[in-house]
């Protein structure tokens, strides 16, 4: 057997399921049950009926899984793959922030902590934020964070004035305006898509802003939409996300050129984090199934809420 067709029998036999995002290496996205923005992979835990998840994302998306579904097993093949957002927040900052803001209410992005989720009154995704917010008293104050890209875009969005936290991912703050403004030049017709984690200075050029889940959509629609066949040959699109997500929308659209843009200096788009799961040590966790995700039972207590308010917003 090679090593997928292992992988495979292993599912098999202990009824587990792979999860993936879409910043996995290609070769995870391909052998996954299920890829998924981190919304749909919330939403896929909550209701998969397997003993053991296998989740190929970053820490914060096991623990969110292992929340929803306190009696599976859930597996991390990368346990140190953290995320720098995520590390942007602090559950003691959070605490005093939220200690010196006793009127406010508290959205959080789900790339947090257990424990910081705990603290929160709304969890959100890149996916429903914007849905969300909108959906919150008017009235009511906000602290959002950790994303501060993110809180600017729902911001000018929904007129709001939340107060932003102020954190960032390290992959979305480094594209490049130039670059991006290069590839317009270049190509003219294309339209660029954006993830909203990207600064204030990208999204001001983007034809669509969403989550990896909304560009891939937006991506196919517009492809099936192009009125004669072929016509899609031509097609061009500049992507302002980590280039992991480039894979699924190649593969549903192979006609298309996707154009990432590059980071600031001619630098890497890619999360190491995100590429730290490999065939391998999917195989090694799995078999031994070792890495198990643990989250602390009063922390969970405290996290669930909010996260199942938020899928029942969304
Ligand atoms: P999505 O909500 O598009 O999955 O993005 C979350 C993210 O930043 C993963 O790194
Ligand atoms: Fe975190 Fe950024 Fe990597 Fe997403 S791309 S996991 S936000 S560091």
């Amino acid at each position: 057997m090679n090593i997928v067709e292992e992988i495979r029998a292993l599912c098999r036999e202990k009824n587990a399921i792979i999860m993936a995002h879409y910043y996995q290496r290609p070769e995870i996205q391909d052998i996954a049950d299920f890829v998924g923005d981190s919304l749909a992979l919330a939403q896929q835990a909550a209701k998969t009926d397997a003993d053991i998840i296998v989740m190929c994302g970053v820490h914060f998306m096991a623990e969110t899984a292992k929340i929803l579904c306190p009696d599976k097993k859930v597996l991390i093949p990368a346990p140190e793959a953290g995320c720098s957002l995520a590390d942007s927040c602090k559950a003691t900052d959070l605490a005093a922030w939220k200690a010196a803001h006793p009127d406010h209410m508290v959205v959080s992005y789900v790339n947090t902590s257990a424990a910081v989720k705990a603290l929160t009154d709304v969890v959100v995704t890149s996916s429903n934020a914007l849905k969300i917010v909108k959906q919150l008293p008017e009235d009511k104050p906000i602290l959002f964070g950790p994303d501060q890209n993110l809180g600017g875009y729902i911001n000018r969005m929904t007129g709001r004035q939340m107060d932003l936290w102020n954190g960032g991912c390290h992959v979305h703050a480094r594209f490049s305006e130039e670059a991006l403004l290069q590839l317009k030049a270049q190509y003219p017709n294309a339209k660029v898509l954006a993830h909203p984690e990207c600064k204030q200075s990208i999204l001001q050029h983007a034809d669509v802003i969403g989550s990896t889940q909304a560009l891939l959509d937006y991506a196919k629609k517009s492809v099936q939409s192009l009125p004669l066949q072929g016509e899609s040959e031509g097609a061009s699109f500049i992507i302002a996300t980590e280039s992991g997500i480039l894979h699924e929308m190649q593969k549903a659209c192979p006609e298309v050129h996707f154009i990432p843009v590059p980071a600031e200096g001619g630098g890497c788009n890619e999360c190491e984090y995100m590429r730290m799961c490999t065939l391998q040590n999917l195989r090694e966790c799995l078999f031994h199934e070792n890495n198990e995700v643990i989250v602390d039972e009063d922390v969970a207590r405290d996290a669930i809420r909010p996260i199942q308010r938020m899928l029942e917003m969304s």
